[in-house]
């Protein structure tokens, strides 16, 4: 076999705290936790209100790990050679393999491998790879970082003559309906002595494994030298990838000497031209493209940041519901399988480098529920690693992700200190250079809080792409100055209140008490000048709601700016402001840690996707309230809606007559249904409704699949529901839910969305709610039957089941 890649996730040990003496292959580590990767001590707990890494980095324990683990190889290697990869260990890890130390690793967020070859023991020894990961330097992160190798590890096995890590970078420089031109430019070395006559070959397949294009070249390959080979192929009528229509192909790379072949890969590709343009902002394929993104943080709730490739896929299924096109990785760089998903299912993504250069960050923290506690907390994040190891982190991040045809733009930072400073512009300028170095297909941006000071010191000038954080209010103004600017709205407020999810008594009061709230023009001076004026701060749902229409019309109405990322899609670990514990995860999120869409959700569905959208807020229990006034917010792109109060019409409503994007009306309260009726067209396209539920009658458990894969990493996210005699969901329901997972499963996490949740997230029993909870159940490695229990006291226990089969 040319090259023989393999998962090395499972089976291995885990000691927290320091073991030194765990270095010697001789160490009896027989009493330590057998477990496999990714693994995450933080999110195990306890959570702590006294933990170091205090509000910022959600509670969480820190500390220093231990992970050990025998491979062993079973032929002579001769001349092959054998490499460890991590696709990401938090953080500052130091590897050895039978006592030989392999290198320090600190960046928690960069791929890292290491030769093995010169180190192994014969043939069927065992040879111990034993890691220390070292998360104590507490705060050290201004969110939930986790802690330990968060990610997959794999073994590669090459032949000598091989395309080393990420050498090979396909990029598309011309594309059209007729034909694209396929650029690839890949690394062949030969570690042995001698010289070889070697032939690389570079084949295009379409996602059929058809092969339609083929180039050859033959070369003299001197021993101990690389040579960087460039090819290019044409693809005739390609089918172009966008997040619509994500065809990939395949583009298979064979390293030959004496016809035999030595090496031999295939990277995913999807044909695609994306630039950005000072006049019409983003544009795929020749079409102007609104990015309509979030920003994530990379924890998936409940797993902590030990992700399985199905956290991803789900993740993007309900973005992509949403109308999401893109994604920033905010701010870091994220798991190789989350850029895979992306480029599967169709994902437009910003990958971003840093959150730190040389100077630190002291964050704002609140400590208390009173907002005017707040205390400037220093992070010890990446300023103390930056001057040694920026240049070699950045180019790990471009090399291993430039092939990804999601990727469409590079940012080699957020909120950067230094750019406050007349250094800025100088290291903004190495960066780029840097990243220039290892792909010229893309643009590069800095996300910028202070981009009125950064013009005044030249830094946006030096980069292709301008992010704005939360400065809608500079658009049309810095447009006018700097025609040839292209600007991002690279973070923006989403209009997410600060309380949990289907939470409602600070919207009903405050709405009530709001008589009057400004209209949100159609000029986009006066939407820009009103932006400025609003207080972004502001604890009022319906100000916070208002405040993001203004900022997607906006967006939308310039056709300069190349588009939005939201702050942020998921709720995530950490920063819970403007709260304080026992709040650890943050409220800024459009869909809460379990993945279960807040009410704005659907304003974004209804403003960015094609389905017909009708969403009322609140529910419809409001005990013994009868006949005061409720309000009713709804979210719609129907031409028209109708609500009815237990059949009576209250009126017809239009959202071309209104100032909002939303429609409002103010309800008696009564029990009952309260629906409304989207119509489009003259047609009712779209119903929605409320209920006044009754007592918790049941539990319903319903799971995303019904059969799992059982390769030990499929997942199943169950979510457990609070319903009534008639079925229908309990709005504000708080119950202790029991779980048990029998057969070919096990519960790997429950959460219910709560930032101030006090259950375990690793325990087996989790108070819902407003009615609802997640359990997580993770495959084993046997294919069978999986059985769920939910039980709560005083209701019939609830049993689903699942299937597990093996991989076809
Ligand atoms: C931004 C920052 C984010 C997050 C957010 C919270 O300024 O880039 O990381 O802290 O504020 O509002």
């Amino acid at each position: 076999v040319a090259r023989n890649v393999t998962l090395i996730d499972l089976s291995w040990r885990f000691m927290l705290g320091d073991v030194p003496e765990a270095v010697d292959p001789a160490y009896d580590d027989t009493h330590w936790r057998q477990l496999d990767v990714p693994h995450d001590w933080s999110i195990e707990g306890p959570f702590l209100a006294t933990n170091p890494s205090g509000p910022r980095g959600g509670y969480a324990p820190g500390g220093i790990g231990w992970y050990r683990k025998c491979i062993r190889t079973n032929e002579i290697l001769g001349d092959r050679r054998l490499f460890i990869r991590f696709d990401g260990i938090y953080m500052n890890s130091t590897i050895w393999i039978n006592g030989q130390e392999l290198g320090t690793h600190p960046y928690g967020y960069t791929t890292l491998e290491y030769e093995l070859t010169p180190y192994l023991r014969n043939p069927g020894q065992n040879n111990i790879i034993a890691v220390r990961v070292d998360n104590s330097i507490q705060p050290g992160s201004r969110w939930y970082s986790g802690s330990g190798i968060y990610r997959h590890v794999q073994l590669i096995e090459t032949s000598g003559l091989y395309v080393p890590t990420d050498g090979v970078y396909l990029t598309t420089p011309t594309v059209s309906k007729d034909f694209a031109e396929v650029k690839a430019v890949t690394e062949v070395h030969n570690s042995g002595q001698h010289a070889i006559h070697c032939t690389l070959k570079t084949q295009v397949a379409d996602k059929l494994g058809k092969l339609l294009q083929e180039s050859e070249s033959i070369l003299r390959l001197e021993g101990g030298q690389t040579h960087t080979f460039d090819q290019t192929l044409m693809i005739s009528e390609p089918e172009l990838w966008s997040p619509d229509s994500p065809v990939l192909y395949f583009v298979r790379t064979q390293v030959l000497a004496d016809g035999r072949i030595q090496d031999e890969l295939a990277t995913p590709l999807g044909i695609r031209s994306a630039v950005f343009d000072p006049d019409q902002g983003f544009v795929l394929n020749g079409e102007r493209l609104k990015l309509k993104g979030v920003c994530l943080h990379q924890d998936g709730g409940c797993l902590g940041v030990a992700c399985l490739d199905r956290t991803w896929e789900r993740q993007l299924d309900i973005l992509k519901e949403m109308g999401c096109n893109a994604i920033r990785t905010s701010h870091n760089p994220p798991a190789p399988a989350f850029l895979d998903a992306c480029d599967r299912l169709g994902m437009l993504v910003m990958v971003e480098a840093f959150d730190e250069w040389r100077i630190g960050k002291s964050p704002r923290v609140f400590t208390s529920d009173n907002p005017d506690e707040v205390v400037r907390l220093p992070i010890y994040a990446y300023h103390r690693y930056f001057d040694e190891w920026a240049a070699s982190d950045l180019t790990a991040m471009v090399k291993r992700d430039r092939n990804h045809p999601s990727v469409v733009i590079w940012s080699i930072g957020n909120e950067i200190m230094d750019n406050d400073t007349a250094s800025g512009a100088v290291i903004a300028k190495e960066l780029l250079q840097i990243v220039r170095e290892s792909d010229t297909s893309r643009s590069v941006t800095v996300a910028m809080n202070n981009v009125p000071k950064a013009n005044l010191l030249g830094i946006p000038q030096e980069l292709d792409v301008v992010g704005y954080n939360y400065k809608e209010k500079f658009y049309v103004a810095d447009h006018a100055i700097y025609p040839d600017r292209i600007i991002l709205g690279s973070e923006t407020r989403t209009a997410t209140p600060f309380v949990a999810r289907g939470d409602y008594s600070e919207f009903v009061v405050q709405v009530r008490e709001q008589s009057s709230r400004p209209h949100v023009h159609h000029d986009c001076e006066k939407l820009a000048a009103s932006i400025g004026q609003s207080d972004f701060s502001t604890r009022r749902v319906d100000e916070r709601i208002i405040q993001a229409e203004y900022s997607w019309s906006l967006t939308n109405q310039l056709d300069y700016v190349a588009g939005l990322f939201l702050w942020t899609g998921f709720d995530y670990i950490g920063e819970p402001s403007p709260y304080a514990w026992p709040s650890k995860s943050s409220y800024f999120g459009i869909i809460d840690t379990c993945g279960f869409p807040k009410d704005v959700y659907y304003l974004y569905q209804s403003l960015w996707s094609d389905r017909p959208v009708v969403h009322l807020m609140p529910h419809w229990n409001w005990d013994h309230r009868e006949g005061e006034p409720i309000p009713v917010w709804c979210f719609t792109n129907c031409e028209t809606v109708e609500l009815e109060l237990n059949g009576r019409s209250l009126g017809v409503r239009k959202l071309s007559d209104g100032p909002h994007l939303h429609l409002e009306w103010i309800v008696p309260y009564e029990p009952g249904e309260l629906m409304a009726t989207g119509y489009t067209g003259g047609k009712a396209v779209s119903v929605y409704s409320v209920y006044t539920a009754g007592e918790p009658a049941a539990l319903c458990l319903i799971s995303d699949k019904e059969c799992l894969t059982s390769h030990g990493q499929d997942l199943a996210y169950i979510t457990v529901q609070v319903v009534d005699a008639q079925g229908h969901l309990v709005p504000n329901a708080r119950q202790l839910v029991e779980l048990q997972v029998e057969g070919e499963g096990k519960l790997t996490g429950v959460d219910n969305g709560h930032p101030a949740n006090e259950d375990s997230y690793r325990g087996n029993r989790i108070h819902t709610h407003n009615g609802l909870a997640l359990a997580v159940v993770q495959s084993t490695q046997q294919a069978g039957e999986i059985t769920i229990v939910a039980v709560v006291d005083g209701l019939p226990p609830c049993r689903i089941a699942l299937k597990s089969k093996h991989p076809s």
